[in-house]
């Protein structure tokens, strides 16, 4: 095509870059069914593994017989903690600094824990064997309340460090103890408090969950023994790092281990960490020299691999009557199940929970959190979250309500009083961190023009006085939240995984004939990577996103990065990308003025090529310079176009947002109608709006969830509850309530393209907007705080608190 012969418009129109609503290309392959999962990958010989689990929570194991198992036609292998020892496999470090039982060693800590990984002919053969295995146990006493784990008498889980003082993070207070971190300035925390006006204290539980991706956790281990190189297919959140936790646990070098992540059918932070099935796998392949696949089933996925928050947060705000906020104490006690194995950079064992000061410009803060094991699954994901964010932004939202309720004020005049006004920023907050950009009046203007929030006030006010009267039995809530996330682990100086620093990166290959190849470190789950990398290249590149391809996950070919969580990836990869292009375009001015006869300062970028600068017409697209790369012998210049980027962000980027629900709650049923929920979400400059539109419906959803009823709760015997999807409430689009979205744009100031993350605002602000749509329901009648999920029952139950059924 003569480029000349379009308009500018049409130009950029066919480039498809950034700001574009481009249609998913992965949907192609997705809506077909035919994408690539772990488990449509069939290898030669394939063997199947399966765990035997210990039904359990607390318990010594006396005796374990696998003989009958063993004699199973079609069983290839029997393995037991007992033949992991002599490799030194029988524990593998988690990313928190801690161990993990990989097959259970002499007891037991939590129920459906690992105890014999069975391979088999097949996945029949290999579940017969597991119901052959002979076990018995001496049970011990179970330990499910984290409030009673360091009492002095508490049954002791951990005897294999049990006489450790010093954990992964500093002095153990006792032997249920991992960590007590601090930050911020207590004395002059507590002084505020001494003599502040008016201060309000409440405990908000954050109840367990789980991520629940529809994929579960699988991994296809082939190992070739004569060219001594390992093969793991995989579920990976983060391929990269997974090669290298191989490589360090297993003594494989690591150029002979080759991690593919193939497409993933959701993550959500469920996929992050490595888990027993991923090692058991790989050393039965070892053993037998074959293909051993390991996936999980619903059950093991919702009641073994990484659950979510389970945090008690005591949390305090103090203010002047007038609602100027002076400070905020909070206290999280957090249960990290038997091992602690969550999924953190390194240097934050409570993730980023010092963002709890949330939106606000609070003088002074201070936050202590104190881990603790239990007789319960291991894990502390960050579900659709950046770190424990979700948690911070769930504290601080709720005690905006609380306090806000105490000093007779809205709730959303409260939050305006104390927003970070826009001319502060960057704003370095209490607890440490340096806000990069935002305009939150504006967002929130915007926000309660769009829903009349005034109006639904005084409609509930009437609606209140009604049911006092009563004439009705519905009370009605206004959910509000502003919630600020803090995304893009991270600056190398304070974000690392098992020491290698959080970075991320991007390699572009541009071939003779102007299509691209570009490779991340990054690895997509679902959240539409090939579609969105591809309009930065286009607009950076002036090359269609048509005509470049995106790939991820596969170790041997992409650049080394530390995968996708935490909406890590625009922020990292989507930089690097960015730079990486401008790399490749500083190239292609040189060949550019080459071939125009000019000094390359004379030519300029034009949409998708360079022109001669004040001579439009004389111009090389980039299709033309491509090809020159590849024919022309330029003086000087290495012949080729390509360029790789690793890039360390200087600082997180801070999306923010402005949510509203208006709920109606029946006190006799408890059932809840949500009417409305609007989201307005500020996520720097937008990449393909279409995406983050879906992005926040996902999130969203996953927010309703959680917030109305999705939860992984233990019986006094640590007996499992919600471990399957009879139990645990993961919506269809028959509950989920419609979506509203709105936007602002605040680019980062720090970002190549001024992006900021955007997959986990809308859950990050979501769950608290509905439980505050919960809680207002109820205030009029005298409650404070009620805990989630807001189920039907629960919703019942707080109306028979409050004496609404007499
Ligand atoms: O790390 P993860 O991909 O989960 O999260 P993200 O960086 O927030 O990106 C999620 C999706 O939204 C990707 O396809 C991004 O390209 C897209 N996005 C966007 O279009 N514009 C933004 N400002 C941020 C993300």
């Amino acid at each position: 095509m003569n480029d000349m012969a379009v308009t500018r418009e049409q130009r950029e129109e066919k480039l498809q870059g950034m700001g574009c609503k481009r249609k998913r290309v992965e949907d192609i392959r997705f809506t077909q069914g035919r994408g690539n999962y772990v488990d449509d990958i069939k290898l030669p010989g394939m063997l199947f593994g399966d765990f035997y689990r210990s039904p359990f929570a607390h318990a010594r194991i006396k005796k374990l017989d696998i003989s009958k198992a063993k004699a199973l036609p079609g069983v290839r292998a029997v393995l037991t903690a007992a033949d992991l020892k002599p490799l030194n496999l029988h524990y593998m470090p988690t990313l928190a600094g801690d161990v993990q039982a990989v097959l259970a060693d002499e007891k037991v800590l939590f129920q459906n824990q690992e105890v014999v990984f069975i391979v088999a002919d097949d996945r029949y053969i290999a579940a017969d064997a597991v119901e052959l295995i002979e076990a018995e146990y001496e049970e011990l006493p179970v330990l499910v309340d984290p409030w009673v784990s360091m009492a002095p008498d508490a049954p002791l889980l951990r005897e294999d460090i049990k006489d450790k003082t010093e954990g992964a993070h500093g002095p153990r207070k006792h032997y249920n103890h991992i960590f007590d971190w601090q930050i911020g300035d207590k004395a002059e925390t507590d002084a505020v408090f001494a003599s502040a006006p008016v201060t309000t204290k409440e405990v908000f539980y954050y109840h367990r969950t789980h991520p629940s991706p529809l994929e579960t956790c699988q991994a296809l281990a082939s190992m070739d023994k004569i060219k001594g190189e390992l093969t793991l297919y995989g579920t990976f959140q983060a391929p990269h790092v997974i090669r290298t936790v191989v490589s360090l646990i297993s003594g494989l070098p690591e150029h002979k281990i080759h991690v593919i992540a193939p497409d993933i059918g959701g993550g959500f932070g469920n996929k992050v960490g490595a888990y027993a099935g991923y090692v058991c796998a790989v050393v039965a392949s070892i053993v037998l020299g074959k293909p051993v696949k390991w996936v999980e089933d619903r059950m093991e996925n919702l009641s073994t691999t990484s659950f979510a928050r389970d945090y008690h947060m005591t949390t305090e705000l103090a203010s002047t009557e007038d609602g100027r906020l002076l400070g905020m104490r909070c206290h999280v006690l957090a249960d990290h199940g038997a091992f602690d194995a969550c999924a953190d950079p390194s240097k934050w064992p409570a993730g980023f929970m010092n963002i709890c000061t949330g939106s606000y410009d609070i003088p002074v803060a201070h936050l202590a959190v104190d881990g603790v094991y239990t007789n319960k699954a291991s894990g502390g994901v960050a579900y659709r979250c950046s770190f424990r964010v979700t948690e911070a932004v769930y504290a601080i939202e709720r005690a905006i309500e609380v306090h806000a309720q105490k000093l007779g004020m809205d709730s959303v005049d409260f939050r305006m009083k104390n927003f970070i006004r826009r001319e502060q920023f960057p704003y370095k907050a209490a607890l440490g961190w340096e806000y990069d950009s935002g305009d939150y009046h504006l967002a929130m203007e915007k926000a309660i023009a769009a829903v009349d929030y005034r109006g639904l006030r005084a409609e509930q006010a009437a609606k209140r006085e009604a049911f006092k009267r009563g004439e009705t039995r519905e009370v009605m809530g206004i959910g509000v939240s502003f919630f600020t996330e803090i995304v893009g682990a991270g600056p190398s100086k304070n974000c690392d995984i098992l020491g290698i620093a959080m970075f991320d990166s991007c390699e572009i290959r541009i071939h003779p004939t102007g299509s691209v190849i570009a490779r991340m470190g990054t690895k997509s789950q679902g959240q539409g990577h090939e579609t969105t990398y591809a309009q930065i290249l286009a607009t950076e590149l002036g090359i269609p996103a048509d005509d470049i391809t995106i790939e991820e996950g596969n170790t041997d070919t992409a650049p080394y990065g530390l995968g996708t969580y935490g909406s890590r990836s625009t922020p990292t990869a989507g930089a690097a990308t960015a730079v990486a292009a401008r790399k490749v375009r500083a190239k292609a001015q040189m060949i550019a003025a080459h071939l125009l006869e000019v000094h390359h300062d004379d030519v300029e970028w034009d949409i998708d090529g360079f022109a001669v600068k004040g001579l439009p017409e004389k111009r090389k697209s980039m299709k033309e310079i491509a090809w020159a790369a590849y024919n022309t012998g330029i003086p000087n210049l290495e012949p080729g176009l390509e360029a790789v980027n690793y890039y360390d962000p200087p600082n997180l980027t801070y999306p923010f947002g402005a949510y509203f629900c208006v709920m109606d709650i029946n006190v006799d049923t408890g059932e809840f109608k949500i009417r409305r929920f609007y989201a307005l979400d500020d996520c720097g400059t937008r990449i393909n709006p279409m995406i983050i539109e879906g992005q926040v419906h996902g999130g969203l959803t996953e927010a309703f969830a959680v917030a109305m009823g999705q939860e992984i709760r233990y019986d006094k015997s640590g007996n499992v509850l919600g471990a399957s999807f009879m139990d645990f409430f993961v919506p269809t689009a028959v509950e989920t309530p419609h979506w509203e979205t709105d936007y602002t744009v605040t680019p980062s100031p720090h970002h190549p393209i001024g992006a900021k993350g955007v997959g986990e605002s809308p859950h990050v602000g979501g769950v608290p907007c509905f439980s505050n749509a919960v809680n207002d329901a109820f205030a009029f009648l005298g409650a404070t705080h009620i805990d989630m999920p807001h189920d039907y029952w629960r919703n019942w139950q707080a109306a028979e608190n409050l004496g609404l059924h007499k």
